[in-house]
């Protein structure tokens, strides 16, 4: 069995686990779910989410596997806790199952960076998304995706993740970036930006129910946590790294990519007249932008410089869920990772093809992972790093840490008593949403 694999820098790291974060929940999800429930006031939550119990879990995941230095499975039972390798197994599935869900929107985004080139999405916008989002089109760039993701990950640790996301988390920062600044003077940017970020308190005081388990979802989503990607990514670091320094600016830029999303999907949609779309279904970000990109000056190159960000979020954060699978078989079986993570990619592309013949999965699988399998896995490994392994793992942190003991004093005692009571509660809401 050839050796383990760990990053060969810091910045690659760094790099790898924002590439995970920075995903569809981002660019495709985040600022629809803002704008439809409150605005500034939902960022709130959102954000309070992300930074009270999103950035201390991420941290449970980062001790659990520097310290075992094994995959999301192995790394229970290398700890000396071989009972709560459920918790990693979960894991394993869960990253399966969204992958292939996952990869069939990849697919939709391949089409329409086709349709940005082409200009086929321009004449009937409504028409091209049905046309690609289910049946054999869908089927074919799902498999394109899968193929792309496969690649990446076959070529190992280092020559596939880190290399690939070395250059696609740049270029997405750069493009984000240089088309928020695009949009900013089209007609009706101003309008777009107070859309987005009002603060509509009343909608959240009418929700508050329904809204802080989906706010509290999707920041467990977009920091990739609950699947033991953190955990694989930070079983390849060293010794040496400052886990909550990387941890914060992990969470930081993430955040901030999600921002960006939001300063340039709503200057285009208030660019048309009627282009805001009521409520969010899965299409609906796909259909509304490309109607409006269909009718704004510059619109098919803005068109091509989205959907191209899109992807590159999307591939980087579907190679980290590919990397769960692949790194727990070939940890556990010594099988070489290029056979491994084909054979495994093969197979989440066959159970993608539903999706990709039938969306009306996708939200029932939103439901199901938002409100209770992302607040339940991570509450497991909650409780794991604060009251099973709690020594070693409060440990593991200070090691390379720039922050200090109290640091890891107050993070143990959060992990213990303000995570469980605060997803307890969100647990609670999403059941209770789930079943009204
Ligand atoms: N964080 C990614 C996004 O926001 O799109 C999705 C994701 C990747 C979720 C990896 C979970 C995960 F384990
Ligand atoms: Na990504």
């Amino acid at each position: 069995m050839s050796e383990r694999e760990t990053w060969t820098s810091r910045v690659g790291f760094i790099l790898a686990a924002v590439g995970s974060a920075v995903g569809l929940g981002n660019i495709w999800s985040f600022p629809f779910q803002t704008a439809s429930n409150g605005g500034a006031a939902f960022l709130v939550v959102y954000l309070l989410a992300v930074f009270l119990i999103g950035f201390p879990a991420m941290l449970g995941e980062f001790v659990i596997g520097r310290r075992s230095e094994q995959n999301a499975v192995e790394a229970f039972r290398s700890l000396g806790f071989g009972e709560w390798s459920v918790a990693g197994g979960l894991g394993v599935v869960g990253s399966f199952v969204t992958l292939a869900f996952y990869s069939v929107v990849g697919g939709w985004v391949l089409s329409y960076i086709v349709g940005s080139v082409t200009g086929a999405y321009l004449g009937d916008p409504g028409a091209y998304f049905g046309a690609v989002s289910a049946g054999p089109i869908a089927v074919a760039t799902h498999a394109v995706f899968m193929a792309l993701t496969i690649g990446i990950v076959a070529l190992g640790v280092t020559d596939g993740i880190e290399r690939a996301t070395k250059v696609m988390v740049p270029a997405i920062f750069v493009l984000i970036g240089g088309l928020a600044v695009w949009v900013s003077t089209l007609d009706g940017a101003s309008d777009g930006y107070s859309y987005y970020l009002s603060p509509d308190v009343s909608v959240i005081a009418g929700d508050l129910a329904g809204i802080v388990p989906s706010a509290v979802g999707q920041a467990f989503f977009t920091l990739s946590l609950g699947f033991g990607v953190m955990i694989a990514y930070s079983s390849y670091l060293g010794r040496d790294d400052s886990l909550p320094a990387d941890g914060s600016a992990i969470v930081v830029v993430n955040t901030l990519v999600a921002l960006l999303a939001g300063f340039v999907v709503f200057p285009v949609l208030f660019a048309i007249e009627g282009a805001v779309p009521e409520s969010g279904g899965a299409g609906t970000a796909f259909t509304a932008l490309a109607s409006a990109f269909s009718q704004i000056p510059g619109g098919q190159a803005i068109g091509l410089g989205f959907f191209v960000v899109l992807l590159l979020a999307a591939l980087s954060s579907s190679i980290s869920l590919l990397e769960v699978p692949t790194s727990f078989v070939v940890d556990r079986t010594g099988y070489d990772r290029t056979p491994t993570a084909v054979g495994l990619g093969v197979l989440v592309a066959i159970a993608g093809v539903p999706t990709a013949l039938d969306t009306g999965i996708l939200g029932w699988y939103n439901d199901v992972v938002f409100n209770l399998l992302l607040p339940l896995a991570v509450l497991v490994i909650a409780v794991f790093v604060g009251w099973v392994a709690d020594d070693q793992l409060a440990e593991e942190l200070d090691l390379g840490s720039s922050f200090g003991d109290d640091f890891s004093t107050v993070w143990l005692w959060w992990i213990r008593i303000v995570i469980p009571v605060a997803i307890g509660g969100t647990l609670l809401l999403g059941i209770q949403s789930l079943l009204v």
